[in-house]
């Protein structure tokens, strides 16, 4: 009964709520809190929603509300689950809550880039986690690339011990913050909206992200400069509410699913490219990036690997050693 009647609401006849979708048609809402050009995941969403708005007009329409305005990432499993939107893309970081075993890509130096992210993921055990949280309602359909991460602050970070003393910005994940504590650093859990505003007020001294999220929402410009660590990764599960799939009619479903797949190949094998790419238009645009040699890298791996001992229960040992053997 709960399914028949969000599904009606779905309906956009019935609720006049979406402009550009037609009558009868089943209204897909996406919201994530990236910018929507040069990032793996905006560019993505975008392409999405041009193929389904183009390939199942009449059947279905969907909409991107990009740059947290609808949700952010704490609320925006919430809104999956109370049929408010129809999609999301968070990053893996806050699906720990549901399943402890996503804690593996948070821990820092575990992959050593995005293919070996790539090939974990599409490992048996990878696959499964897609649908590791049904029992909560929430289910996987697609992991979609963003890239490894960097550190910044309003100092220098060149040795780990620079980092002693600072408050840096972390995703609510406590595998971040113990990564920051392991620095000697202080973290402070923040909405990705919040953080220029906290990075330019001192709220925080420093964060962690992906090129293209510094460029994309300009952290560089309020940072002394961004330390090249590669040190993790920033990846998402594009997710859906278990009712809102059950709901579909099974073509539409199928339809919806191969479009999914496609787009994912197509923009999961250019997301290194569109991070080298804003990595560049952060130095076009005046940002400081320097880059570590050997000795001060394995300082930086010496000091934040340990963190993996705190979580080897959690995540497995098996799936450690899967992970450090597609490294090589
Ligand atoms: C963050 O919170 O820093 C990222 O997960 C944002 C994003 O979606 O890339």
């Amino acid at each position: 009964l709960l399914s028949a009647v969000a599904a009606t609401a779905l309906v956009t006849g019935a609720t006049g709520a979406m402009a550009a979708c037609d009558d009868g048609e089943i209204v897909i809402k996406f919201s994530h809190v990236t910018n929507t050009d040069k990032h793996p995941k905006g560019i993505a969403a975008s392409l999405l929603e041009q193929r389904v708005n183009d390939e199942m007009n009449g059947k279905a329409c969907l909409e991107v509300f990009p740059n947290s305005t609808l949700y952010n990432d704490d609320q925006v499993l919430e809104a999956l689950l109370n049929g408010d939107v129809q999609l999301a893309a968070p990053s893996l970081s806050k699906f720990e809550q549901f399943t402890k075993q996503f804690r593996i890509f948070d821990l820092p130096f575990m992959f050593k880039n995005i293919d070996a992210v790539d090939a974990f993921q599409n490992s048996e055990t990878g696959q499964a986690m897609k649908e590791s949280m049904t029992r909560r309602g929430l289910l996987g359909l697609a992991f979609w690339h963003n890239g490894m991460k960097q550190m910044s602050a309003n100092k220098a970070l060149v040795n780990p011990t620079d980092a002693a003393g600072l408050k840096f910005r972390v995703q609510n994940s406590e595998v971040l913050k113990a990564q920051m504590a392991a620095l000697g650093g202080s973290p402070q859990p923040m909405a990705f909206s919040e953080v220029y505003g906290a990075l330019q007020t001192g709220v925080v001294d420093g964060q962690e992200n992906t090129w293209s999220n510094i460029y994309g929402k300009k952290f560089f410009e309020v940072q002394d400069g961004i330390t090249e660590t590669n040190h993790g990764v920033i990846d998402y599960m594009l997710v859906t509410s278990t009712d809102f799939w059950d709901s579909l009619p099974e073509e539409v479903g199928t339809q919806l699913a191969t479009i999914i797949t496609e787009v994912t190949a197509t923009r999961n094998s250019e997301s290194f490219t569109v991070n080298q790419a804003a990595r560049k238009s952060v130095i076009d645009a005046g940002g400081v990036v320097r880059e570590l040699d050997a000795d001060q890298r394995a300082a930086w791996v010496e000091t934040m690997k340990p963190v993996w001992e705190q979580f080897v229960g959690d995540v497995g040992q098996d799936n450690i050693d899967a992970a450090q053997k597609i490294n090589g």
